[in-house]
């Protein structure tokens, strides 16, 4: 079926191929440590990437998957996680350009829609993702704009792991303007973001099949400061969303595009 434009899949793969290497794109630190222990990486301090960028890389052999998780790291004037668009996308350009990896994995931490039937502590697997701070009331850069894109398909995984699926909605702000609220609600989304949409946009020129799983940090639309109800819910969250990234893994490991 032909998707209307700005709605393409990210990728066009060889169905067939079997999965050996898996790129984690995170943005913060503590959502990648237990991952790291996990799988038992080992960071790597060598030259991929120019000399001063604060990116951080793990890797190691985890069953038979190969796998590197990539941090955008602490930015260098003001030492915290370089969250956001602009590094996620810088790092996934050049990552993927240094290690051909076969899929790309996204993990992180979102707000979650209660009116969507999202709690704290949810582990989603996105279908879709979007801007919703990029307006452009010009036509067709509107859609631009959004630029909605879809991760790529893995009936199987979402199946056996009995992963709640939503889309998510992508701006470089962790607070919500109501123009914002407006366009995430055109988005139909669940979850809200500061990275997906733009690893997915690399994903798509690289034509590199990406997904997405996100842990539900605070309610976007309850009644509890979204700073507070994130820093109280972290520590926790980023666990489960460990737990469920390993379940992903182990489903991932052996298999083909095909087979997910
Ligand atoms: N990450 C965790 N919670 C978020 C929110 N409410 N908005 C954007 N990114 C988030």
């Amino acid at each position: 079926m032909a998707l209307p434009p700005g709605d393409q899949t990210t990728s066009k793969v060889n169905e067939e191929r079997s999965i050996s290497s898996v790129l984690f794109i995170i943005a913060m630190q503590k959502e990648a440590s237990p991952l790291v222990d996990k799988f038992q990486l080992a960071e790597q301090s060598d030259s991929l990437f120019p000399e001063g960028v604060p990116w951080m890389r793990y890797s190691g052999k985890y069953k038979d998957l190969n796998i590197n998780i990539l941090c955008t790291g602490k930015d260098k004037t003001l030492g915290v996680d370089s969250v956001g668009t602009v590094s996620a996308s810088l790092l996934t350009y050049a990552s993927v350009q240094a290690l051909q990896p076969d899929l790309i994995i996204n993990a992180g931490t979102a707000g979650g829609f209660k009116a969507k039937g999202a709690s704290i502590g949810d582990v989603y697997l996105v279908s879709n993702v979007a801007f919703h701070d990029r307006r452009i009331p010009v036509p067709v850069l509107d859609l631009y704009g959004v630029g909605s894109r879809q991760a790529f398909p893995t009936p199987n995984l979402e199946r056996e792991l009995k992963l709640k699926v939503g889309k998510l909605s992508t701006g470089d702000s962790l607070d919500m303007t109501p123009q914002d609220a407006a366009l995430i609600l055109a988005n139909s989304a669940t979850l809200k973001d500061m990275e997906g949409a733009a690893v997915a946009y690399v994903a798509d020129l690289l034509k590199v099949p990406v997904i997405f799983l996100k842990g539900v940090t605070d309610i976007v639309d309850g009644n509890k400061p979204t700073s507070e109800e994130y820093l109280q819910n972290l520590a926790a969250v980023v666990a489960a969303l460990a737990k469920a990234v390993t379940k992903v893994v182990d489903f991932i490991n052996g298999k083909t595009f095909s087979e997910l």
